[in-house]
C-alpha cells in the first residue's frame, strides 16, 4: 500500500487544471492507499489574503473536494494549518535547505516575476513548506500537474539530505503521480501557457461557473484565421483548444475537429460552441453538488475536524521521531 499525499492552494476556485492535473488522479487512489488530502492555506499566505478571503477560499476548496468524489470516510482530508506539526518540520528542513538551490527554483523565479513588491522569504521556502506536507506523512506518490515536478525532486534532495546527514533511512522517496503516467499541463483559453488561477481573466474554467460564463469563456478562446494547407502543424492557441477537447469531449468529437483541420475545412466557431457544450456537461454533476454541499454546514465542519484529527494523529508521530533522530530528548 502506497501512501499519498496531495494538495491544493486556495486562492480561487477548483479549475479544469487542477482537476486533471491532480484530482482526478487522487481519487483513482482513494480505494486502495492511505491517501491524505490537504488545503494548502500556509502556502496561499504567499500573496497576504484578506482573513476573510483565506477562510471563505479554504471552505470553498473543502466544499469542491467533496464535490469532485473525495471520500472523507476512506481519505483523510484536512486543512493544513489545522496540523501545525507540519510547521516544525518546515523548520527543521529549512536548516538543510540552501538559499542557492532554492533561489533556483523555477516557480520562486516566475513568482518574483507576478509579484515584485512581494517577494517574501515565504516564497524563497515555497518548496521546504511544501516537502514538509509530504514527508510529514512520508509519502511514497504524490499526484499533482507538471508544474509541480520540481517541487518533488526539491522534497527529495530535502527527504535524502536529512536521511544521510542523521544517518537513518527515515523518509522515503516520493514520486510525482499520474495515473496516466506522463504529469499533465491542462492549457488555458487564452492562447499560451496554462490554464490556471493567476493566468489572467477568462483563462481558466471553473466547475463552479455557470453554463453561460463557461460559453462565453469558450467562445472568446484565442484561435486564427486557420490552416492554409493540409497537415499543417497546429500553432499553440490551436493545440490548446485541441487538447482541451481532449480531455472533456467524445474521441469521436476530437477526431472529426482533427480531421477538419487536417484537410482545411475546419470552423473554429463550430469547434468552440462544441466545446462549450462538453465542458457544460462535463462540469454540470459537480456543479450541483458544490451548491448542495455547501449548503451543509454541519456536515462541511464535521469533515474537517474528522480529517483534523486523523492526519494530526499521523503527523505527530513523524514530529516525535524526528525530534528523537535529530537528538531532542526528554530530560
Ligand atoms: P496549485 O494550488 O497551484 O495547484 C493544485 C494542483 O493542480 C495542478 N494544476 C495543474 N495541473 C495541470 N494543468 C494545469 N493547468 C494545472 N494547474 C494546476 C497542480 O500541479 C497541483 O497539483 N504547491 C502546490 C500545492 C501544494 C502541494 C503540496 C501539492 C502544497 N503542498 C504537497 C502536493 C503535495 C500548488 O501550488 O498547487
Amino acid at each position: 500500500m502506497e501512501t499519498v499525499v496531495s494538495g491544493i492552494r486556495p486562492t480561487g476556485n477548483l479549475h479544469l487544471g487542477n482537476y486533471f492535473g491532480a484530482l482526478r488522479n487522487f481519487l483513482t487512489m482513494q480505494n486502495e492507499h492511505n491517501c491524505y488530502f490537504f488545503i494548502a492555506d500556509y502556502h496561499s499566505l504567499t500573496t497576504h489574503p484578506t482573513p476573510a478571503d483565506l477562510h471563505g477560499n479554504v471552505r470553498q476548496i473543502l466544499v469542491e473536494y467533496l464535490a469532485a468524489g473525495l471520500d472523507p470516510e476512506k481519505s483523510t482530508l484536512y486543512i493544513q494549518s489545522d496540523v501545525p506539526e507540519v510547521v516544525e518540520l518546515y523548520l527543521f528542513l529549512n536548516m538543510n535547505a540552501y538559499i542557492g538551490e532554492l533561489e533556483r527554483c523555477t516557480s520562486f523565479k516566475d513568482k518574483i516575476r507576478q509579484q515584485p513588491e512581494n517577494v517574501n522569504s515565504g516564497l524563497l521556502t515555497y518548496p521546504t513548506l511544501m516537502a514538509a506536507d509530504i514527508l510529514i506523512h512520508r509519502a511514497t506518490k504524490v499526484p499533482v500537474g507538471k508544474d509541480q515536478e520540481q517541487h518533488l525532486e526539491m522534497t527529495r534532495t530535502f527527504g535524502n539530505r536529512f536521511n544521510r546527514l542523521y544517518n537513518v533511512d527515515y523518509f522515503p522517496e516520493p514520486q510525482a503521480f499520474n495515473f496516466g503516467n506522463e504529469l499533465v499541463k491542462i492549457p488555458g483559453l487564452n492562447g499560451s501557457g496554462k490554464m490556471g488561477k493567476s493566468e489572467g481573466e477568462g483563462n481558466a474554467i471553473y466547475f463552479a461557473d455557470e453554463p453561460e460564463a463557461i460559453r462565453k469563456k469558450v467562445m472568446k478562446a484565442v484561435t486564427d484565421s486557420g490552416p492554409t494547407e493540409p497537415h499543417q502543424p497546429k500553432p499553440e492557441a490551436i493545440q490548446n483548444i485541441f487538447q482541451l477537447m481532449k480531455v472533456v469531449s467524445a474521441p469521436e468529437t476530437f477526431n472529426f475537429f482533427d480531421e477538419m483541420y487536417n484537410t482545411c475545412q475546419i470552423r473554429y466557431g463550430d469547434m468552440k460552441k462544441q466545446l462549450a457544450v462538453d465542458m457544460i456537461a462535463f462540469t454540470e454533476p459537480m456543479r450541483e453538488r458544490i451548491k448542495s454541499i455547501s449548503a451543509d454546514e454541519a456536515y462541511v465542519s464535521r469533515v474537517a475536524r474528522m480529517g483534523k484529527e486523523k492526519a494530526q494523529e499521523n503527523a505527530a508521530k513523524t514530529i516525535r521521531e524526528v525530534r528523537e533522530i535529530i537528538g531532542f530528548k526528554r530530560f
